[in-house]
């Protein structure tokens, strides 16, 4: 039996791409045969699925990418929220994208990508085309898995930057502000802060108060530990922002101008504490280079997994980790809902068992 497998990546990129990509790859080529697979490369995301920009792939493309950031395919953010509006291009994409799939003669099209990207999939799958998706995002915020592959890697490298930033924070007796991605939930702030040893953890899940955070730096202050590292999640807010609308949130921050709460957190901790306060923003860096050993074996069990499904036909589904298992999850069950951090679970606790403040 001859199989047609088209392959994308959308959203934000992240390391871990290309080497599921590869495990997915070499999974199908090692079942199904050579002779019996063409794999078609879909280029930038679903726009490449709107306007028909694909590729046709050979197994080599597949070798010598498991190390390789980013993703050979290209990726684009293209929002669910307009995948139904027909725009000024006059384009039904959503007609346009089973268009491709058609003309490409696909039996199946793997979605590698976040949360946008899953519900965009549970919408063509709903459409009739048979589609798998696979969990990616440094966030770690997809709903009904444990862990999705980039986030690790991500881990380990804003762990290094606040590791950095412990020493220059020593010396100077400063306190370091570190900005970390994650808009919506504080997987990778929690993490990378515990595993630096950041002093003050501040993430979306947890509103802080500003006059509590300036307090556990006086604290630290007082104990004769005479830096503070401070990791703030890109979208945390302060407990009078948590009673806001998003976009009143927005307008009162343009208003201050600024676009996170980072720097604020700085110039307030300088204004009310006397200490020296300085803000770095690592930004695309955490997204940017080769995937970590974690990831490049995460990824190659998800690879496997997805041509498990494809043998089975077993689509409308996504790869996941349930409990320590690969496994999948159905895609309409996870589509539009996002894995936030419990603000009082575990982790949060066993920070907060070391010390660790959040502003709450
Ligand atoms: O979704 C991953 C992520 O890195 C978020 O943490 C961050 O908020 C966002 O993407 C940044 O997106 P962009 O690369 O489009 O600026």
């Amino acid at each position: 039996m001859k199989r047609r497998i088209g392959i994308l990546t959308s959203g934000g990129d992240c390391p871990g791409l290309n080497a599921t990509i590869r495990g997915v790859a070499k999974a199908c080529y090692e079942r199904f045969g050579t002779d019996d697979l063409e794999i078609v490369g879909v280029l930038n995301g679903y726009s490449g699925l709107i306007n028909n920009e694909c590729a046709e792939m050979k197994p080599s493309d597949f070798s010598g990418i498991l190390t390789r950031g980013g993703t050979i395919f290209g990726t684009k953010r293209t929002p669910y929220k307009m995948m139904q509006v027909i725009g000024e291009d006059n384009i039904d994409k959503v007609k346009a994208m089973k268009e491709t799939y058609k003309k490409q003669k696909l039996d199946c099209l793997l979605t590698l990508g976040g949360n946008g990207t899953h519900k965009t999939s549970n919408l063509l799958a709903n459409e009739g085309l048979n589609v798998i998706g696979l969990p990616k995002t440094i966030d770690n915020d997809i709903y009904g898995t444990d862990v999705t592959f980039g986030f690790h890697t991500s881990v380990d490298i804003a762990t290094e930057v606040i590791d950095r930033l412990h020493t220059t924070a020593t010396s100077h007796g400063r306190c370091l502000v570190v900005e970390i991605m994650g808009n919506k939930a504080g997987w990778l702030t929690l993490y990378s802060g515990i595993a630096g040893g950041a002093d003050i953890i501040v993430i979306p899940e947890i509103p802080y108060d500003i006059n509590k955070l300036c307090e556990a730096v006086e604290r630290r202050n007082r104990e004769k530990k005479a830096f503070s590292i401070i990791a703030v999640a890109e979208g945390a807010y302060d407990t009078d922002e948590a009673n806001m609308k998003k976009r009143e949130r927005a307008k009162k921050r343009a208003e201050e101008g600024i676009t996170t709460a980072t720097s604020r957190i700085a110039k307030q901790i300088e204004a009310n504490t006397g200490m020296e306060a300085r803000v770095c923003v690592p930004g695309h860096m955490l997204r940017g280079g080769s995937p970590s050993a974690y990831d490049r074996v995460l990824a190659t069990k998800f690879g496997v997994r997805a041509a498990q499904l494809i043998a089975k036909e077993k689509y409308g589904y996504t790869v996941a980790m349930v409990d320590t298992v690969v496994k999948e999850n159905k895609l309409e069950d996870i589509a539009g809902k996002t894995k936030f951090v419990p603000a009082d679970g575990q982790l949060v606790k066993t920070a907060k068992d070391i010390g660790i403040a959040f502003g709450d």
